[in-house]
């Protein structure tokens, strides 16, 4: 198979992690005869330094003509500090999400084995937990009308969504409950928000094509409870924007850590591959990061834009593998288990690479 990658590392931790999702889909591409062909582009603060743009023409561009893209992480301590700053980082971030028309963004969170000491939720309530999130990713707050009155007091942003955005994310996410265990959770805040009520509204009549599967809908409120509570009950999550950037971060710590997850962005094109985590400025550079996330970034770009099953499966279980060794990044590391080797970015990606073949 021969296919173009964009990688774009971003800010941050970005930039060393995707070097270890690129070596991998490399290590692959060698492994299965397949000829993969990577370029690369800047956005984030990076790209804001070199051009003034989040989001340059060019990587934009880039991104039009690739079969799939593997992101790191945007953003940087000095915009967050300094909310008066006009062009930021994740503008580029939501921009490139937006142009490409990315409306579903899943998040698969899924607990290897012997990370379950790694979590501070109790090993029993976590136990064989398993869920799919599917985040809409170009509606709501983040690009309804931002307004700021003339003296600066008062500021809003439109919850926005309009009918046909709620459909097509609830069915992806309809079908993929389809392929599970055919239970479907919505969920909105439909006793207070008119923008939640139409979401409500279109997913029950959606739910009616899907007879098949368990439909249920929660308030955002009560599914933050529930998700620590007993992340078990959950299989398919369907929500907005907002709700699904902060469950989601939540629902990390199901995985064990934020540097285990990894995500999926699709839409119509072409397909958007990224750790949930962010850039970390406070570990970036000291080759501390996680690189499994992007690791298993690469194993769902596999899966979903090229249609690779096997060699994605062949990288989940290498990183299963590299785990079940006893190798560890310091976000995973648990101080009272035995038999745990405490590596860097470089040599978790090393040890992972050494699996695949
Ligand atoms: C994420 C991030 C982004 C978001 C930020 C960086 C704009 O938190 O992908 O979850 O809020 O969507
Ligand atoms: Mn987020």
């Amino acid at each position: 198979m021969s296919k173009k990658i964009l990688v774009i590392p971003g800010d941050g931790i970005g930039q060393e992690v995707t070097t270890w999702g690129k070596k991998v889909l490399e290590t692959i591409a060698d492994n299965y005869g397949h000829q993969f062909t990577f370029d690369e582009g800047i956005m984030g603060h990076v790209a804001i330094e070199a051009t003034g743009e989040p989001l340059p023409a060019e990587t934009l561009e880039k991104a039009k003509q690739s079969d799939a893209i593997l992101f790191g992480a945007i953003g940087h301590a000095k915009y967050d500090n300094d909310p008066t700053l006009k062009v930021r980082p994740e503008q580029g971030l939501l921009k490139i999400r937006k142009e490409l028309g990315l409306y579903a963004n899943l998040r698969p969170i899924k607990l290897f084995d012997d990370l379950l000491q790694a979590s501070s939720i109790k090993p029993e309530i976590l136990q064989g937990a398993d869920i799919l999130f599917f985040r809409e990713l170009t509606g709501d707050v983040y690009f309804g009308e931002k307004k700021r009155s003339e003296d600066r007091n008062t500021a809003s942003d439109l919850m926005i969504y309009h009918k046909y955005e709620v459909e097509r994310i609830a069915r992806k996410a309809f079908e993929a409950a389809r392929t599970r265990k055919k239970k479907l959770c919505s969920v909105d805040k439909a006793n207070v928000l008119e923008a939640s009520r139409l979401w409500r509204e279109v997913v029950q009549e959606l739910a009616k094509e899907y007879p098949d599967v368990e439909t249920e809908h929660m308030f955002i409120d009560n599914a933050a409870m529930q998700l620590i509570k007993d992340p078990k009950r959950f299989d398919v999550v369907v929500t907005g924007n907002l709700f699904g950037d902060i469950l989601t971060d939540e629902a990390s710590q199901v995985a064990g850590s934020m540097g285990m997850l990894a995500s999926a962005s699709v839409g119509d094109k072409v397909g958007f591959y990224e750790p949930i985590h962010g850039s970390a400025h406070d570990i970036a550079g000291k080759g501390l990061a996680n690189p499994l996330a992007s690791i298993l970034s690469a194993a769902l770009l596999l899966d979903i834009s090229f249609g690779l099953q096997e060699e994605s499966q062949r990288i989940i279980k290498a990183v299963d593998a590299s785990l079940r060794q006893g190798f560890r990044t310091m976000d995973i590391a648990t101080k009272h288990t035995e038999n745990q080797f405490l590596l860097g970015t470089e040599a978790m990606g090393l040890k992972v690479i050494e699996n695949l073949t």
